[in-house]
């Protein structure tokens, strides 16, 4: 009988300290110290027992409950307060931590920042214009003649007849015009579109930054002196700028600009395929045509505007050689910057 009790006693132990929920322990209470329990049915064979060997064991009986309840108690209160699901001697202390992602800037965003940096720095203000554009103010107001070959690289995307998703931000030019009267000094940042194959150095969708500035007495040589200093700016002050005759239906005259490669010094190098000079955009006095569109007095007013592709900079300063990496999501390449 002894013997059955302290068994007894060794499973009860094992099955309250296994329990794991609150649910759980209390089942083993109800099989063991319940009403109905095993405790209870030992007892019951107390009568069975010779009169002598009754107290002895009715003592040990009543020790193993007092014990088991005890027991029960202290397990109860670890479950309460959660700890046992997880047992101290499980708590992995060398496992690393999980380290937060921490967010940088996408190159092409801290680019377009930089250059505007520069433009806030020489008193320009940031203007915005609307992605999906009409005809009039992508095309007729830029002095787009109908159905000209000019509009052929400046293929996009219609949503309407009418309505188009920009080609270039020389469309928010107009968009400020119409707002203000000059003097008028600002940069545009802007996701742009084009019907183009997706290459190495094209994608349908792009960033431009274009500069408007529109005064009294404005010449080619502000013009110049400005993308001179953008470009030192930009690639140090070694660099020089250079200028090329080009056609733009909305610049009267039109230029396509180019700065001294700044890996050779000029001398010609791989990243300037060997001609010394990196292309940029174009650029040129604002036609007439334009500023009369918008209302402006052309005898009084000259302007002279800018437009640069955002994505060959940052390609150009982070040695990026295809331009669909900033646009892939890639975090193998974005964590590097
Ligand atoms: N918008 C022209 C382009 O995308 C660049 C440009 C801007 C040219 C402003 C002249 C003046 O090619």
């Amino acid at each position: 009988m002894e013997e059955s009790i302290r068994q007894l006693s060794d499973q009860a132990r094992a099955a309250l300290e296994a329990a794991t929920t609150e649910e759980e322990l209390e089942a083993e209470r109800r099989r063991f110290l319940g009403r109905k329990g095993l405790l209870r049915e030992i007892r019951q064979g107390l009568k069975d027992l010779p009169e002598e060997d009754r107290p002895a064991v009715g003592k040990l009986i009543n020790q193993t409950t007092r014990q088991l309840e005890a027991l029960l108690e202290q397990r109860r209160q670890k479950l309460a307060s959660g700890k046992a699901a997880f047992p101290e001697d499980r708590l992995d202390v060398t496992l690393p931590g999980r380290a937060p992602l921490i967010a940088g800037k996408h190159p092409l965003l801290a680019t377009m920042e930089d250059m505007i940096e520069i433009f806030l720095g020489l008193g320009y203000l940031v203007a915005e214009g609307p992605e999906i554009e009409d005809y009039y103010h992508a095309f007729e107001a830029l002095n787009y003649p109908e159905d000209h070959p000019a509009m052929d690289e400046q293929m996009t995307f219609y949503v309407e007849d009418d309505v188009l998703l920009r080609s270039q931000t020389s469309t928010v030019q107009i968009r400020v015009m119409e707002k203000q009267e000059p003097p008028v000094r600002v940069v545009v940042p802007g996701r742009c579109y084009r019907r183009d194959t997706v290459d190495a150095t094209h994608c349908h969708t792009f960033y431009q930054l274009e500069g408007l500035l529109v005064d009294e007495g404005i010449t080619f040589a502000d013009l110049k002196g400005t993308l001179q200093a953008f470009a030192e700016g930009m690639f140090g002050p070694e660099v020089r700028v250079r200028f090329r005759p080009d056609f733009f239906p909305f610049t009267e005259p039109s230029a396509e600009f180019a700065v001294s490669c700044f890996i050779c010094g000029g001398v010609g190098c791989r990243v300037c395929s060997g001609t010394g000079w990196l292309e940029l955009g174009g650029a040129g006095m604002v036609d007439p045509n334009v500023l009369a569109g918008v209302g402006y007095d052309t005898e009084r007013y000259t302007g002279f505007a800018f437009g640069v592709g955002i994505e060959r900079f940052a390609m150009l300063r982070y040695g990026i050689k295809d331009i669909r990496v900033f646009y892939s999501g890639d975090m193998r390449v974005l964590t590097q910057f």
